[in-house]
Protein backbone atom coordinates (compact mmCIF):
# COMPACT_ATOMS: atom_id res chain seq x y z
CA UNK A 1 0.00 0.00 0.00
CA UNK A 2 1.30 3.44 -1.05
CA UNK A 3 1.50 6.29 1.95
CA UNK A 4 -0.66 8.82 1.49
CA UNK A 5 0.79 11.88 0.84
CA UNK A 6 0.14 15.20 2.39
CA UNK A 7 -0.66 17.87 -0.29
CA UNK A 8 -0.03 20.92 0.41
CA UNK A 9 -1.94 23.83 -1.21
CA UNK A 10 -0.21 26.49 -3.22
CA UNK A 11 -1.15 29.09 -0.45
CA UNK A 12 0.64 26.71 2.42
CA UNK A 13 3.70 26.57 0.38
CA UNK A 14 3.93 30.59 -0.49
CA UNK A 15 3.23 31.25 3.06
CA UNK A 16 6.37 29.29 4.49
CA UNK A 17 8.72 30.74 1.59
CA UNK A 18 9.75 34.15 0.54
CA UNK A 19 7.20 35.57 -2.29
CA UNK A 20 7.74 34.78 -5.66
CA UNK A 21 10.95 34.57 -7.65
CA UNK A 22 12.84 34.82 -4.19
CA UNK A 23 11.98 31.52 -3.13
CA UNK A 24 14.32 30.07 -5.90
CA UNK A 25 15.94 32.31 -7.66
CA UNK A 26 17.69 30.68 -9.60
CA UNK A 27 18.04 30.46 -13.72
CA UNK A 28 19.25 27.09 -13.69
CA UNK A 29 19.61 24.03 -11.43
CA UNK A 30 23.63 23.00 -12.09
CA UNK A 31 23.90 21.59 -8.75
CA UNK A 32 23.09 22.10 -5.17
CA UNK A 33 25.94 23.24 -3.69
CA UNK A 34 24.68 26.64 -4.60
CA UNK A 35 21.09 26.01 -2.71
CA UNK A 36 20.11 27.81 0.66
CA UNK A 37 18.43 25.07 2.76
CA UNK A 38 14.81 27.04 2.21
CA UNK A 39 15.43 26.53 -1.43
CA UNK A 40 15.97 22.78 -1.31
CA UNK A 41 12.73 22.47 0.94
CA UNK A 42 10.95 24.71 -1.51
CA UNK A 43 11.66 22.20 -4.68
CA UNK A 44 10.66 19.58 -2.54
CA UNK A 45 7.03 21.11 -1.26
CA UNK A 46 6.35 21.76 -4.99
CA UNK A 47 7.04 18.21 -5.92
CA UNK A 48 4.13 16.63 -3.57
CA UNK A 49 1.45 17.75 -5.74
CA UNK A 50 3.06 16.64 -8.71
CA UNK A 51 3.52 13.32 -6.72
CA UNK A 52 -0.02 13.22 -6.11
CA UNK A 53 -1.13 13.96 -10.01
CA UNK A 54 0.53 11.37 -11.31
CA UNK A 55 -0.92 8.89 -8.46
CA UNK A 56 -4.01 9.65 -10.55
CA UNK A 57 -5.25 7.86 -13.63
CA UNK A 58 -5.05 11.34 -15.93
CA UNK A 59 -1.75 12.49 -15.30
CA UNK A 60 -1.52 15.58 -17.34
CA UNK A 61 -1.52 19.18 -16.24
CA UNK A 62 -1.11 21.32 -18.95
CA UNK A 63 1.06 24.06 -17.41
CA UNK A 64 4.15 23.92 -19.75
CA UNK A 65 1.70 24.03 -22.93
CA UNK A 66 3.51 25.12 -26.05
CA UNK A 67 6.82 24.75 -24.12
CA UNK A 68 9.76 22.94 -25.95
CA UNK A 69 12.22 21.28 -23.76
CA UNK A 70 15.46 19.67 -25.10
CA UNK A 71 16.96 16.34 -23.31
CA UNK A 72 20.83 16.41 -24.40
CA UNK A 73 22.51 13.66 -23.06
CA UNK A 74 25.92 13.22 -24.34
CA UNK A 75 26.11 10.29 -21.95
CA UNK A 76 23.96 7.17 -21.73
CA UNK A 77 21.46 6.33 -19.06
CA UNK A 78 17.87 5.00 -19.05
CA UNK A 79 16.29 5.92 -15.79
CA UNK A 80 16.95 9.67 -15.64
CA UNK A 81 15.94 10.25 -19.06
CA UNK A 82 12.75 8.73 -19.11
CA UNK A 83 12.38 10.12 -15.83
CA UNK A 84 12.41 13.82 -17.26
CA UNK A 85 10.89 12.63 -20.43
CA UNK A 86 7.69 11.79 -18.82
CA UNK A 87 8.03 15.02 -16.71
CA UNK A 88 7.86 17.31 -19.46
CA UNK A 89 5.03 15.29 -20.92
CA UNK A 90 3.12 15.29 -18.13
CA UNK A 91 3.52 18.78 -17.71
CA UNK A 92 2.20 19.43 -21.54
CA UNK A 93 5.33 20.01 -22.82
CA UNK A 94 6.98 19.31 -26.28
CA UNK A 95 9.60 17.01 -25.39
CA UNK A 96 12.93 16.23 -27.54
CA UNK A 97 15.68 14.00 -26.97
CA UNK A 98 18.90 14.44 -28.37
CA UNK A 99 20.76 11.52 -28.73
CA UNK A 100 24.83 12.45 -28.21
CA UNK A 101 25.93 8.76 -30.22
CA UNK A 102 23.36 9.59 -33.08
CA UNK A 103 24.32 13.32 -33.52
CA UNK A 104 26.80 15.43 -34.68
CA UNK A 105 28.82 15.36 -31.17
CA UNK A 106 30.40 12.26 -33.03
CA UNK A 107 31.45 13.91 -36.25
CA UNK A 108 33.16 16.25 -34.26
CA UNK A 109 30.94 19.03 -33.51
CA UNK A 110 32.52 21.35 -30.10
CA UNK A 111 30.40 21.43 -26.50
CA UNK A 112 29.98 25.27 -27.51
CA UNK A 113 28.59 24.73 -30.69
CA UNK A 114 26.34 22.05 -29.82
CA UNK A 115 24.57 24.70 -27.39
CA UNK A 116 24.56 27.11 -29.58
CA UNK A 117 22.63 25.34 -31.67
CA UNK A 118 19.81 24.01 -28.97
CA UNK A 119 19.50 27.50 -28.32
CA UNK A 120 19.05 28.82 -31.92
CA UNK A 121 16.34 26.44 -31.31
CA UNK A 122 14.45 28.67 -28.88
CA UNK A 123 14.12 25.93 -26.03
CA UNK A 124 12.46 26.75 -23.46
CA UNK A 125 14.59 24.30 -21.04
CA UNK A 126 17.73 21.86 -21.54
CA UNK A 127 18.20 19.40 -19.30
CA UNK A 128 21.88 18.20 -20.50
CA UNK A 129 23.81 15.26 -18.77
CA UNK A 130 27.57 14.61 -19.76
CA UNK A 131 30.47 12.62 -19.01
CA UNK A 132 32.56 15.67 -18.36
CA UNK A 133 32.91 17.73 -14.75
CA UNK A 134 31.54 21.36 -15.82
CA UNK A 135 30.15 20.85 -18.70
CA UNK A 136 26.64 21.48 -17.62
CA UNK A 137 27.64 25.01 -16.46
CA UNK A 138 29.79 25.50 -19.84
CA UNK A 139 26.42 25.10 -21.81
CA UNK A 140 24.35 27.31 -19.19
CA UNK A 141 26.74 30.10 -19.74
CA UNK A 142 25.54 30.32 -23.07
CA UNK A 143 22.28 29.43 -23.78
CA UNK A 144 19.61 31.99 -23.02
CA UNK A 145 17.04 29.54 -21.35
CA UNK A 146 17.02 27.66 -18.20
CA UNK A 147 19.68 24.10 -17.96
CA UNK A 148 19.43 21.58 -15.50
CA UNK A 149 21.64 19.44 -14.67
CA UNK A 150 20.79 15.47 -14.92
CA UNK A 151 24.46 14.64 -14.20
CA UNK A 152 27.70 15.57 -15.22
CA UNK A 153 30.98 13.91 -14.52
CA UNK A 154 31.82 13.26 -11.33
CA UNK A 155 30.24 16.15 -9.88
CA UNK A 156 26.86 16.36 -9.60
CA UNK A 157 23.42 15.05 -9.68
CA UNK A 158 21.08 17.44 -8.51
CA UNK A 159 17.78 16.04 -8.80
CA UNK A 160 18.83 12.67 -7.64
CA UNK A 161 19.84 14.10 -4.38
CA UNK A 162 16.09 16.04 -4.35
CA UNK A 163 14.65 12.94 -4.81
CA UNK A 164 16.43 11.17 -2.50
CA UNK A 165 15.55 13.60 -0.17
CA UNK A 166 11.63 13.95 -1.07
CA UNK A 167 12.18 9.39 -0.70
CA UNK A 168 13.00 9.75 2.72
CA UNK A 169 10.52 12.32 3.61
CA UNK A 170 8.01 10.84 2.69
CA UNK A 171 8.89 7.09 3.77
CA UNK A 172 9.74 8.52 7.41
CA UNK A 173 5.77 10.35 7.05
CA UNK A 174 6.72 14.10 7.48
CA UNK A 175 5.16 16.86 6.73
CA UNK A 176 6.04 19.43 4.03
CA UNK A 177 8.24 21.93 5.17
CA UNK A 178 10.07 19.45 6.97
CA UNK A 179 13.72 18.75 7.43
CA UNK A 180 15.14 15.39 8.35
CA UNK A 181 17.56 16.93 11.13
CA UNK A 182 18.65 14.56 13.06
CA UNK A 183 18.77 11.70 10.67
CA UNK A 184 21.47 9.60 9.97
CA UNK A 185 22.64 7.81 6.70
CA UNK A 186 25.21 5.93 5.71
CA UNK A 187 26.52 6.26 1.97
CA UNK A 188 28.22 3.55 0.76
CA UNK A 189 30.37 2.56 -2.50
CA UNK A 190 32.37 3.90 -4.92
CA UNK A 191 32.40 7.73 -3.71
CA UNK A 192 35.18 8.60 -5.71
CA UNK A 193 33.26 8.36 -9.14
CA UNK A 194 29.63 9.36 -7.51
CA UNK A 195 28.38 13.04 -8.57
CA UNK A 196 25.51 11.05 -6.62
CA UNK A 197 27.27 10.87 -3.30
CA UNK A 198 28.55 14.40 -3.80
CA UNK A 199 24.76 15.99 -4.64
CA UNK A 200 23.54 13.83 -1.80
CA UNK A 201 26.14 15.14 0.90
CA UNK A 202 25.27 18.27 -0.28
CA UNK A 203 21.54 18.40 0.08
CA UNK A 204 20.84 15.76 3.07
CA UNK A 205 23.73 18.30 5.06
CA UNK A 206 21.86 20.94 4.31
CA UNK A 207 18.54 19.40 5.90
CA UNK A 208 20.54 19.07 9.20
CA UNK A 209 21.24 14.92 8.53
CA UNK A 210 24.27 13.15 10.55
CA UNK A 211 26.09 11.28 7.19
CA UNK A 212 28.93 8.70 7.24
CA UNK A 213 30.33 7.74 4.14
CA UNK A 214 32.06 4.42 3.37
CA UNK A 215 34.23 3.37 0.66
CA UNK A 216 37.47 1.12 -0.01
CA UNK A 217 40.76 3.74 0.60
CA UNK A 218 41.15 3.60 -3.32
CA UNK A 219 37.81 4.58 -4.11
CA UNK A 220 37.60 7.14 -1.09
CA UNK A 221 37.83 10.75 -2.17
CA UNK A 222 40.75 12.34 -0.11
CA UNK A 223 39.39 15.70 2.38
CA UNK A 224 35.78 14.33 2.11
CA UNK A 225 35.69 15.50 5.40
CA UNK A 226 35.81 18.84 4.61
CA UNK A 227 31.65 18.14 3.32
CA UNK A 228 31.31 17.61 7.25
CA UNK A 229 30.51 13.50 6.57
CA UNK A 230 32.48 11.13 8.86
CA UNK A 231 34.40 8.63 5.93
CA UNK A 232 34.83 5.05 6.90
CA UNK A 233 36.70 1.66 5.30
CA UNK A 234 34.98 -0.45 7.78
CA UNK A 235 30.90 -1.40 7.06
CA UNK A 236 30.25 -2.73 9.97
CA UNK A 237 31.33 0.36 11.75
CA UNK A 238 29.71 2.66 9.45
CA UNK A 239 26.36 1.14 9.55
CA UNK A 240 26.49 1.72 13.22
CA UNK A 241 23.02 3.83 14.19
CA UNK A 242 21.95 4.00 10.68
CA UNK A 243 18.38 5.23 9.90
CA UNK A 244 18.94 5.23 6.39
CA UNK A 245 21.59 3.13 4.25
CA UNK A 246 21.96 4.48 0.45
CA UNK A 247 24.68 2.23 -1.63
CA UNK A 248 26.15 3.40 -4.55
CA UNK A 249 27.00 1.55 -8.11
CA UNK A 250 30.70 0.81 -8.60
CA UNK A 251 31.11 2.44 -11.38
CA UNK A 252 33.30 0.68 -13.58
CA UNK A 253 32.75 2.50 -16.31
CA UNK A 254 34.88 5.67 -14.66
CA UNK A 255 37.61 3.85 -13.28
CA UNK A 256 41.13 3.43 -15.10
CA UNK A 257 43.18 0.64 -14.11
CA UNK A 258 42.34 -1.20 -10.95
CA UNK A 259 40.57 0.15 -7.84
CA UNK A 260 39.13 -2.81 -5.83
CA UNK A 261 40.96 -6.49 -5.41
CA UNK A 262 37.26 -8.28 -7.49
CA UNK A 263 34.01 -8.12 -7.43
CA UNK A 264 33.72 -11.12 -4.69
CA UNK A 265 36.28 -9.69 -2.70
CA UNK A 266 34.18 -5.80 -2.78
CA UNK A 267 31.20 -7.92 -1.77
CA UNK A 268 32.39 -9.54 1.13
CA UNK A 269 33.54 -5.97 2.76
CA UNK A 270 31.18 -3.59 0.92
CA UNK A 271 27.69 -5.64 -0.14
CA UNK A 272 24.64 -4.93 1.86
CA UNK A 273 23.42 -8.27 2.71
CA UNK A 274 20.45 -9.05 5.08
CA UNK A 275 23.29 -9.80 7.48
CA UNK A 276 25.01 -6.72 7.55
CA UNK A 277 21.93 -4.57 7.22
CA UNK A 278 21.02 -5.79 10.93
CA UNK A 279 24.26 -3.59 11.91
CA UNK A 280 22.10 -0.51 10.82
CA UNK A 281 18.73 0.48 13.43
CA UNK A 282 16.52 -1.96 13.36
CA UNK A 283 14.38 -0.69 10.58
CA UNK A 284 17.10 1.07 8.95
CA UNK A 285 15.85 2.06 5.14
CA UNK A 286 17.58 0.94 1.85
CA UNK A 287 18.27 3.43 -1.11
CA UNK A 288 20.12 2.87 -4.46
CA UNK A 289 20.19 5.16 -7.53
CA UNK A 290 20.43 2.32 -9.62
CA UNK A 291 21.05 0.83 -11.85
CA UNK A 292 22.11 -1.56 -9.38
CA UNK A 293 24.76 -4.41 -9.47
CA UNK A 294 23.04 -6.95 -7.77
CA UNK A 295 24.99 -9.59 -5.85
CA UNK A 296 27.94 -6.93 -6.01
CA UNK A 297 27.13 -4.17 -4.22
CA UNK A 298 23.50 -4.52 -3.06
CA UNK A 299 21.90 -8.24 -2.50
CA UNK A 300 18.50 -9.27 -3.95
CA UNK A 301 16.54 -9.81 -0.97
CA UNK A 302 18.11 -6.01 0.33
CA UNK A 303 16.86 -4.63 -2.98
CA UNK A 304 13.56 -6.26 -3.27
CA UNK A 305 12.71 -6.28 0.57
CA UNK A 306 9.49 -5.26 0.64
CA UNK A 307 9.38 -3.03 3.59
CA UNK A 308 13.00 -1.65 3.99
CA UNK A 309 13.81 -0.97 0.24
CA UNK A 310 12.70 2.15 -0.74
CA UNK A 311 14.35 1.97 -4.38
CA UNK A 312 11.20 2.00 -6.55
CA UNK A 313 10.07 4.49 -4.70
CA UNK A 314 12.86 6.42 -5.61
CA UNK A 315 12.05 6.10 -9.26
CA UNK A 316 8.87 7.67 -8.26
CA UNK A 317 9.76 10.77 -6.23
CA UNK A 318 11.74 11.37 -9.56
CA UNK A 319 9.59 12.30 -11.74
CA UNK A 320 8.06 14.66 -9.73
CA UNK A 321 10.83 15.96 -8.28
CA UNK A 322 12.02 16.93 -12.14
CA UNK A 323 8.30 18.07 -12.81
CA UNK A 324 8.62 20.47 -9.79
CA UNK A 325 12.00 21.90 -10.72
CA UNK A 326 10.85 22.49 -15.06
CA UNK A 327 7.64 24.03 -13.85
CA UNK A 328 9.83 26.15 -11.35
CA UNK A 329 12.14 27.21 -13.56
CA UNK A 330 9.96 28.00 -16.57
CA UNK A 331 8.19 30.84 -14.53
CA UNK A 332 9.95 33.55 -16.01
CA UNK A 333 9.62 32.22 -19.69
CA UNK A 334 5.55 31.71 -19.15
CA UNK A 335 5.08 34.95 -17.16
CA UNK A 336 4.51 33.92 -13.89
CA UNK A 337 3.19 37.07 -11.95
CA UNK A 338 6.45 37.30 -9.08
CA UNK A 339 8.66 35.22 -11.20
CA UNK A 340 10.38 38.63 -13.75
CA UNK A 341 13.90 39.58 -13.43
CA UNK A 342 12.49 42.47 -11.59
CA UNK A 343 11.39 40.66 -8.76
CA UNK A 344 14.69 39.05 -7.82
CA UNK A 345 14.58 36.68 -10.64
CA UNK A 346 18.51 35.77 -11.12
CA UNK A 347 19.61 36.95 -7.78
CA UNK A 348 20.45 33.61 -6.50
CA UNK A 349 23.31 34.00 -9.79
CA UNK A 350 23.53 31.16 -12.47
CA UNK A 351 23.65 27.99 -9.54
C1 LIG B 1 23.43 7.56 -11.35
C2 LIG B 1 24.20 8.40 -12.34
O1 LIG B 1 24.03 8.27 -13.54
O2 LIG B 1 24.99 9.20 -11.86
N1 LIG B 1 22.31 6.92 -11.85
C3 LIG B 1 21.17 7.60 -12.11
O3 LIG B 1 21.15 8.77 -12.37
N2 LIG B 1 20.04 6.87 -12.04
C4 LIG B 1 24.29 6.64 -10.62
C5 LIG B 1 25.06 5.62 -11.39
O4 LIG B 1 25.20 5.68 -12.59
O5 LIG B 1 25.56 4.71 -10.71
Amino acid sequence: MQPSIPTPTSNAISARYPAGALAFPHRDLTGIAHLARHEILYLLDEAEQWVALNRQPQKRAEVLSGLTIINAFFENSTRTLLSFEIAGKRLGADVVNMHAATSSVKKGETLIDTAMTLNAMHADAIVIRHASSGAVRLIAEKVDCPVLNAGDGQHEHPTQALLDALTIRHALGLAPGSDLNGLKVTICGDLLHSRVARSNILCLTALGVDISVCAPPALMPSGIEAMGVRPFHDFNAALKGANVVMMLRLQQERMEGQFIPSPREYRHLYGLTLDRLAKAEPDALVMHPGPMNRGIEIDSTVADHPTRSLITRQVESGVAIRMACLEVLTRRARGVPGWADSDGFGAGGAA
